[in-house]
């Protein structure tokens, strides 16, 4: 976020946005460019209800539900529209949400519904869990009951929903391995979670 907000980019659409934590993104990004716009979105109608009581203080922000999994639905959303100029560069986050969609939804054809309603210099930034690096079943039986299912895919699996963006360094790694503020952890097989950030080239 830093990094995106630091190139310029003064919207942020977040797809999966859940429950209010702090600092929220916005809270963070206006550190770096008080002028940043954030529309949030999430399908679970309990994150939109704790979201707006405590996320739209500011008119520059909004909390819209809809779902994932009909993405032209979300970029054509009234309340993503008044935050988000498409043609202005946007940051999209789909942070920790994509493996909650299963292959048969064709997750990388809802990224690139939204990829190409971005302009050129836009960026995605993903997080995505993944079995490569430790067994994960038990981990994945936990959403076999849930609402959504965990989908657990590999690094060439995650890598593809790039397509179209050229990944910055250092490419898509394990999350703690991205531009680190602290030391990532010793133990680095236990964190089953990749993450990049692409830029939409011109
Ligand atoms: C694990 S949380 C991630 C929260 C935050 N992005 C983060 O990285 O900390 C996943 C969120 O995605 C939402 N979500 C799951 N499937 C979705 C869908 N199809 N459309 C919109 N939101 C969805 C859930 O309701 C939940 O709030």
């Amino acid at each position: 976020m830093r990094h995106v907000v630091g190139s310029g980019v003064r919207q942020i659409l977040d797809i999966g946005t859940g429950l209010p934590t702090a600092p929220n993104i916005h809270e963070t990004a206006r550190e770096v460019a008080p002028d940043v716009r954030v529309a949030y979105v999430d399908n679970d109608p309990i994150v939109k209800k704790h979201a707006d009581a405590l996320l739209t203080s500011s008119g520059a922000t909004s909390i819209v539900l809809a779902d994932l999994r009909d993405p032209q639905a979300v970029v054509d959303h009234p309340d993503v529209r008044r935050i988000i100029d498409f043609a202005e560069p946007v940051a999209l986050f789909l942070m920790a949400i994509l493996h909650f969609v299963t292959d048969a939804e064709k997750p990388d054809r809802i990224v690139a519904t939204l990829r190409d309603a971005l302009p050129a210099g836009s960026f995605l930034v993903l997080s995505h869990a993944t079995g490569d690096l430790a067994d994960r079943r038990d981990a994945q039986a936990v959403y076999d009951n849930a609402t959504a299912s965990m989908n657990l895919r590999s690094h060439a699996e995650v890598g593809r929903f790039f397509d179209g963006f050229d990944l910055i360094e250092p490419g898509l790694v394990q999350v703690p391995f991205w531009r680190p503020d602290t030391p990532p952890p010793a133990r680095s097989e236990e964190v089953g979670f990749y993450g990049g950030v692409g830029r939409k080239a011109g």
